[in-house]
């Protein structure tokens, strides 16, 4: 009876944590109600993990021994976990995600490797369990590997290499997993060797696999790194018959593959281009360089009287933002622009910065009100009836090439259509290239003037001169 009440206590915790997934990820989808979403998946998390500590069968037996390595283990990776969490800067929030996503791929793996070694020692071999642990370990292991190079890519501890015929070495590396992955389903025996030559091969594959990416391009492989340790994870919570582990793995996998494709569409690319294209890495990417024409620079002051006689402001923010922190300046100066009866909005780009939704954090995190954030294409809707447009450090989302050069690397990707506007203002430290590697012609436009030096500090002379008028 009292087997029966933990089993079904068991199953109720699953099935609750699982809806509490389902509902956090709905929520994240709007940024009002993102933070909550996140508690909400995140208690879900942590019921799960009781109700198994508590009703899980199997714990019972030898149960010091699980208890104490369980609790240990909690404990060694909450400390790391909310040490990383918690010193983290926005900047480098991409290669956290890698990094986490990494040590869910490191799981599944192991995991894989576990059961197969209960397999071995006298449970029954199931093919369909097999195919599992082989499935488990396979993804786990090139995610583990892989996110652990975009770490450290994203970190500049590991720089872009291509081996000579490294495709090819791929596909033989694919071909080879595939087939060593068949033979131990096949096999009537456990075949232990086997295990661990798959593995061997699916770490190489997954460093293999990134390692020739261009470093710039890792978000969108990290996306899709992480919808591989979803489909791992949903792989262990068939082995454990846990249905919360299931869902969470299905809902990592579905959403990093939807996320994946969504950023690859904001970019014009497809995945196979970002995969194999070396955009933003040198060679053949850096095109567009035969721009010529001359610049034309605005002081503070000038930009100063342009922005408080305006009655319409729109500021499209990029990377450069993030790096120079600028968003409370930002939003600063648009509150003072409000105070003198000028409306100023913001047109988020959808591949703006560095990570999706990236400026959409930048700012809520200075408390920006979301209805100044408007999407791109609402943005450009509005552009004809905008006096000044303020392009704060951001670069490849204004570049007209996107639109009128067939030969650019980034042609068919939409951009924020700023020389719709009355007047430019393009804020950045200098003439230096953005993540496509390539020229900005818009910065030689008539309608442009240059603002240089770092996003933050000109923001201040600007609010100091808006102030002094
Ligand atoms: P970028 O094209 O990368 O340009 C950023 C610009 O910021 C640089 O040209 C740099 O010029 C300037 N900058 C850097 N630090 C600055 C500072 N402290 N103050 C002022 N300016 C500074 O940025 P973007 O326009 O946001 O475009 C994003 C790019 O990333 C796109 O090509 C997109 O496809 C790619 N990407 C985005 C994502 C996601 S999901 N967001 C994922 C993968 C790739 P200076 O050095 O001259 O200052």
């Amino acid at each position: 009876m009292t087997e029966i009440l933990g089993l079904s206590l068991l199953e109720a915790g699953y099935l609750v944590a699982s809806v509490t997934f389902i509902l956090g990820l709905k929520m994240l989808s709007s940024p009002d109600k993102a933070r909550k979403g996140n508690l909400i998946a995140g208690y879900g998390m942590g019921l799960a993990i009781v109700v198994t500590l508590l009703f899980k069968e199997e714990l019972s037996s030898d149960k010091w021994l699980n208890y104490t390595l369980i609790i240990a283990g909690l404990l060694i990776g909450t400390l790391i976990g909310m040490r990383m969490a918690v010193k983290v800067k926005m900047t480098a929030m991409p290669q956290m995600v890698s990094f986490f996503n990494g040590m869910g791929g490191a799981c599944a793996a192991v995991i894989s490797i576990v059961e197969f070694n209960h397999v071995q020692h006298g449970a029954a071999v199931d093919t369909g369990m097999m195919v599992v642990i082989v499935l488990g370990l396979i993804i786990g292991s090139v995610s583990f590997a892989g996110s652990m190079v975009a770490y450290g890519k994203l970190e500049g501890k590991v720089a872009d290499k291509a081996l000579p015929a490294g495709q090819m070495i791929n596909i033989l590396l694919l071909l080879a997993i595939l087939v060593v992955g068949a033979l131990m389903v096949a096999s009537a025996e456990p075949q232990p060797n086997l295990l661990y030559i798959l593995l061997a091969i699916s770490l190489m594959y997954g460093v293999l696999f990134v390692m020739p990416i261009g470093g710039a391009d890792m978000p969108v492989v990290i996306s899709l790194l992480n919808s591989f340790t979803g489909v791992a994870a949903a792989f262990g919570g068939f082995l454990y018959g846990n249905q919360a582990m299931l869902t969470g793995g299905i809902l990592v996998g579905s959403a990093g593959t939807i996320l994946t494709v969504l950023m690859c569409t904001a970019m014009n690319r497809s995945l196979t281009n970002v995969i194999i294209g070396s955009f933003g890495g040198g060679g053949s990417a850096v095109r567009g360089d035969g721009v010529q024409g001359n610049i034309k620079e605005i002081t503070a002051t000038d930009a100063a009287i342009l922005m408080a006689y305006a009655s319409k402001v729109s500021v499209v923010p990029g990377y450069g933002l993030a790096v120079a922190q600028a968003q409370h300046t930002v939003h600063n100066l648009e509150k003072l622009l409000a105070d003198k009866g000028v409306d100023m909005t913001y047109a988020i780009h959808p591949v703006a910065g560095r990570m999706p939704g990236h400026m959409n954090v930048l700012l809520a995190e200075a408390d920006v009100p979301y209805p100044k954030l408007l999407e791109m294409e609402a943005a450009n809707d509005d552009m004809s009836n905008t006096d000044v447009v303020l392009v704060i450090g951001a670069n490849d989302v204004v570049n007209p090439a996107a639109e009128n050069d067939p030969s650019s690397p980034i042609y068919g990707m939409p951009i924020v259509d700023v020389l719709k506007a009355k007047h430019v203002i393009v804020m950045k430290r200098s003439m230096g290239k953005g993540y496509a590697g390539i020229e900005n012609e818009l910065f030689f436009h008539e309608k442009n003037s240059m603002l240089f030096g770092d996003a933050k500090d000109s923001l201040e002379k600007l609010i100091s001169e808006i102030k002094a008028l």
